[in-house]
């Protein structure tokens, strides 16, 4: 990648969507999922080649590594998404107002209208989704797991309807309360007009504490969004990991523990269960998605009505 200077659209710094998450692989590597839960001595090996590349990666600076255009995102992320800022975004589109669709859909319409494809990769939303999908159906997980493997990332439609890529992706992480300095880029915070609230400062900041996840407010972005969408069809392990997925300072990194409830990290298991399809599921074959359409649609039909609100 050459870094050359170009203009940054303030909406719009990463060329593709897809950079945040190519960010997040290098700094989380880890095994592929097909080696997750294998059993016996072959278990042990994953574990001692995770400790191998966590050894060997650790002192790797990431932050000087990621591109510009991906720190210039994360610098409009963390000045940008204030208290305030998610509690306007939940009354704009919590309501599910903007259309009904199907899920099948939903996946049609973020596939045609994103116009953000990565040169690295030809592979289409509908091909990533169902690359996640088809990993954990290989990996022997059930229906419901695979469905939400599928289905997580559809509330990028955000960015469909014109929001700024900084309130669509990124690693999400409380508001109204401190921001962890194990959130990536911590030191960009600076900007975030809520580090002047004296209030928003301390560790539970306007919660309780071990009050519940579900009583705190994190950044806004395609999970919240989406777990709202989804919440009525799908088992609460499904619910966890959609609404959860980004959230790297808690299932990654064990900060705001102090905010959780004993459901939350209970929970949390599944979170971190669904982590590695969601970061390594990106193989080089692409799924042939005529193919693997009726199996799918199906399993749509399992767990959601013909169409939904969006
Ligand atoms: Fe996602
Ligand atoms: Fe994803």
């Amino acid at each position: 990648m050459s870094g050359a200077a170009k203009p940054v659209d303030s909406n719009k710094p990463l060329q593709a969507l897809d950079h945040w998450e190519e960010f997040l692989k290098e700094r989380y590597p880890e095994p592929e999922p097909e080696l997750v839960g294998i059993s016996g001595g072959a278990e042990e090996d994953v574990q001692s080649e995770k400790e191998w590349k966590r050894e060997t990666t650790q002192f790797r600076d990431y932050r000087a590594e990621a591109r510009p255009s991906v720190k210039e995102f994360y610098r409009l992320n963390h000045a940008n998404q204030t208290l305030e800022f998610v509690l306007s975004k939940r009354r704009e589109f919590l309501g599910l107002n903007r259309r009904r669709m199907g899920v099948w859909e939903a996946m049609e319409y973020l596939n045609t209208l994103v116009d953000d494809s990565d040169p690295d990769t030809d592979l289409s939303q509908i091909e990533h989704n169902l690359q996640t999908a088809e990993a954990i159906r290989a990996a022997g997980h059930p229906r419901w797991f695979q469905l939400t493997g599928l289905i997580h990332d559809l509330g990028k439609i955000l960015w469909v309807w014109g929001e700024p890529q900084w309130a669509v992706v990124g690693d999400t992480f409380p508001v109204g309360c401190a921001f962890s300095d194990r959130i990536v880029f911590h030191e960009f915070f600076a900007a975030n007009p809520d580090s002047q609230v004296p209030q928003y400062q301390t560790p539970c900041g306007v919660y309780e504490p071990n009050g519940g996840l579900d009583q705190v407010n994190l950044s806004w972005g395609h999970d919240e969004y989406l777990y709202h969408v989804t919440r009525d069809y799908l088992p609460e392990e499904a619910q966890y990991m959609i609404r959860y997925h980004s959230f790297y300072p808690a299932h990654r990194e064990n900060a705001y523990t102090h905010l959780m409830n004993g459901r939350d990290l209970e929970m949390f298991a599944w979170v971190r269960r669904f982590n590695p399809f969601d970061l390594y599921s990106k193989s080089d074959q692409k799924p042939d998605a005529e193919k693997l359409k009726p199996y799918y649609m199906e399993l749509i039909a399992e767990f959601f009505p013909e169409r939904i609100r969006w």
